[in-house]
């Protein structure tokens, strides 16, 4: 497991749409690997594969309800609305305020291929539509209502 680089946004393989993973090999489970501990290493809440310069439909996710991993998600379903403060590992110093569903459900398969289905609400379901987001080529830069520096790091 390897940390990696985090693309910054200005990098065009931020804005490109993401192929769907096909094999659920090796390969993959080193990609994934390298995302969490690149996450870990950023203090991070989520990571899409794009950010480390790899343009397919993978994401990690660690918030308090667990470490996730998503291969080929898709929302399924919405409901309700949150506004709240965002960040991104590749937007750095900056955040903004960004609307997002409250509740969210998606379909998505592990790294051995499985489907599965899971539910989030509040800052889960917020860190879902933003790394999904990221496979569709979006930051939330785009989005958000305002977006303003953060003070400089210690
Ligand atoms: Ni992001």
């Amino acid at each position: 497991m390897a940390v990696r680089f985090v693309v910054q946004t200005g990098d065009p393989v931020l804005r490109q749409v993401c192929e769907p993973v096909k094999n659920f090999n090796k390969e993959l489970w080193a990609l994934l690997d390298d995302m969490k501990s690149t996450v870990r290493a950023e203090s991070g809440a989520g990571l899409a594969a794009p950010q480390i310069g790899v343009p397919v439909r993978a994401v990690v996710i660690d918030v308090e309800e667990g470490f996730f991993e998503l291969i080929n998600p898709v929302i399924i379903s919405c409901k309700g609305e949150q506004r709240g403060p965002e960040g991104c590992l590749s937007v750095k110093g900056k955040q903004g305020t960004v609307v997002r569903p409250q509740k969210v459900k998606a379909e998505y398969r592990d790294r051995h291929g499985k489907k599965h289905k899971l539910t989030a609400e509040g800052f889960f379901a917020r860190a879902v539509c933003h790394e999904l987001d990221h496979l569709d080529g979006k930051l939330y830069i785009d989005v958000a209502e305002e977006v303003y520096d953060l003070p400089p790091e210690e």
